[in-house]
């Protein structure tokens, strides 16, 4: 009897979990995500024993190279970490192999079906196989299609496929994206990834939740009076500049990355820890996200773009200056936007969402602020009145969580000061957690979709931002790209959005 692949929903997601033998094909093996955090995450994987000896790994995309190139490319990737492990890459390269295959031509894939086969005898992989499309988000749909045409998804038991950010460009290609990917396979052989996801940080949102009494009873409008989500980063758009241009902040991390994070800081309570239990939650809150001003989103978003900064002994160059942008471009690499939740749980409390490349610090977190106290009997130490408080969700970095409350300010008077009561991971728990694609990648050879999503929510995603999408395109003047500096907060119209409701962002 030959083993299928790990069915999560049978073995239960509680118990021990072991990947089953099988060979990961990885299409644009020859690309930038394959050698900075594919390889490096299985590799990881490997070091920790949790891939099983049936593995192996098939590289695959247009460019001839031999299994040897291969080995050789990822060797170098993975300089680092084999400097102080060599045994393991030995046995690790062993598994490592290449093929040439274009996704576009048929021929490629029959003859990608016969080396899969003999992979199967050297390795007792079994036939069972997870595709990984890390190329082109035009080849997503193809992709999918050039798969089941050689009839290597045809058993929903033995084969998946991940694919990559970002899923569509708006509501309707999300949609079409999906129908086509249904197409060719059961929706549980389809692993859309978000690798914020697969931080050990935004799974500890869920754990916060729904493992300790005290929150979720006033996690709610009654107590809670705002919620700011943030995904700050220092680097500008590097060598990304192609992709960037057509992308922008929006899409590149608040549609997937920020609405993630939102969605499990706002669903309800899920039945049970399963996969599809989560995902029905995370569905149903996105479902009720609106922008806060629909008839008008320039009252309720602002876009920016950086601009030059630094300083004369490390100057930074500005978005329009930097390698393959246009010189007028209107991309914006800063949005910060206000929604609502129109549910019994939400309604009427603000959350205010933000990204953008160039800030003064790299930073992700979710920061829920209470209500004030309905009467202050004493006085601040900082003046005026106690201030609210907040639990601050570190996402990155110094993973963790912080909870700021009011104490009784040392002396003879009665004045409150704001402290900190704080949770750190590393101080914790002494070890660094895994990248998110270790967790993901396992995840996905091990069947559990629970941190990947499913068709309906990444078009409730889409829904939810596509008439800023539509306004950017068409009427861009409705949100103009405000500049900002490099290494600033972003630009004073993301500021008064915030002053508008007599509140301001937060800033570590
Ligand atoms: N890089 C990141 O940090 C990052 C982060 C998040 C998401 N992603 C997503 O991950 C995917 C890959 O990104 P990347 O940065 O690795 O891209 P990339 O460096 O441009 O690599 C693209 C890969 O696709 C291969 N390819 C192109 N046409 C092909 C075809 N017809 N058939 C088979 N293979 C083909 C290329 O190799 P050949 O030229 O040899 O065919 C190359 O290996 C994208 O969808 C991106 O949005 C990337």
């Amino acid at each position: 009897m030959t083993a299928t692949l790990t069915n999560p929903l049978r073995v239960g997601l509680r118990q021990e979990r072991v990947i089953s033998p099988q060979c990961l094909v990885i299409f644009g093996a020859s690309g930038d995500l394959t050698h900075r955090k594919l390889i490096p995450a299985l590799f990881d994987l490997f070091r920790q024993r949790r891939l099983p000896s049936e593995f192996a790994v098939l590289g695959c995309a247009r460019r001839p190279w031999s299994d040897d190139e291969f080995r050789q490319k990822m060797e170098a990737a993975l300089a680092s970490k084999i400097a102080d492990d060599p045994e393991s890459w030995k046995t690790f390269s062993a598994g490592l192999f290449y093929e040439p295959v274009d996704l576009q031509k048929s021929d490629d894939l029959v003859r990608l079906g016969k080396r899969l086969e003999q992979i199967d005898r050297q390795r007792a992989t079994r036939s069972n196989r997870t595709f990984y499309l890390s190329v082109s988000p035009a080849f997503y749909g193809s992709g999918c299609r050039a798969l089941a045409g050689a009839g290597l998804l045809a058993d929903p038991n033995r084969s998946r496929v991940v694919i990559e950010k970002p899923f569509g460009r708006d509501y309707a290609s999300a949609q079409e994206l999906n129908r086509v990917v249904k197409s060719c396979g059961q929706e549980n052989q389809i692993f859309r990834i978000d690798h914020y996801l697969g931080k050990e940080t935004v799974q500890n949102i869920l754990v916060m939740r729904f493992a300790n009494t005290i929150f979720e009873p006033i996690w709610n409008r009654n107590y809670i009076d705002n919620v700011q989500i943030t995904a700050a980063e220092t680097v500008g758009v590097e060598e990304r500049a192609g992709y960037y241009e057509t992308s922008g902040a929006l899409r590149d991390m608040v549609q997937n990355h920020l609405t993630q994070m939102l969605a499990l800081t706002a669903m309800e309570t899920p039945g049970r820890y399963d996969p599809e239990a989560i995902r029905n939650e995370k569905a149903k809150v996105l479902q009720a996200a609106r922008l806060a001003d629909e008839a008008e989103p320039w009252n309720c978003c602002v876009r920016g773009q950086y601009g030059p900064g630094g300083n004369s002994s490390d100057p930074l160059a500005g978005y329009r200056q930097e390698p393959n942008v246009d010189p007028n471009s209107t991309t914006e690499t800063y949005v910060a936007m206000k929604l609502f939740i129109d549910n019994w749980r939400w309604q009427g409390v603000p959350f205010y969402v933000r990204t953008g490349k160039r800030m003064p610090k790299r930073m992700s977190e979710v920061v829920l602020t209470f209500k004030e106290a309905p009467v202050h009997l004493f006085d601040s130490s900082g003046g005026g009145a106690p201030g609210a408080n907040q639990l601050i969700l570190r996402i990155q970095p110094n993973e963790g969580a912080d909870f700021r409350f009011e104490v009784k300010a040392p002396g003879s008077g009665m004045r409150s000061r704001p402290v900190d009561m704080d949770f750190s991971y590393d101080e914790s728990f002494g070890e660094p957690s895994d990248e998110g694609y270790v967790r993901l990648l396992a995840d996905a050879m091990l069947g559990d979709p629970t941190l990947f999503t499913r068709s309906d929510e990444v078009e409730a995603a889409w829904r939810l931002y596509t008439p800023l999408v539509e306004l950017i395109e068409q009427q861009p003047w409705q949100l103009p790209v405000y500049p900002y500096e490099a290494s600033t907060w972003g630009p004073a119209a993301s500021d008064s959005l915030l002053a508008r409701d007599g509140l301001l962002w937060r800033r570590p």
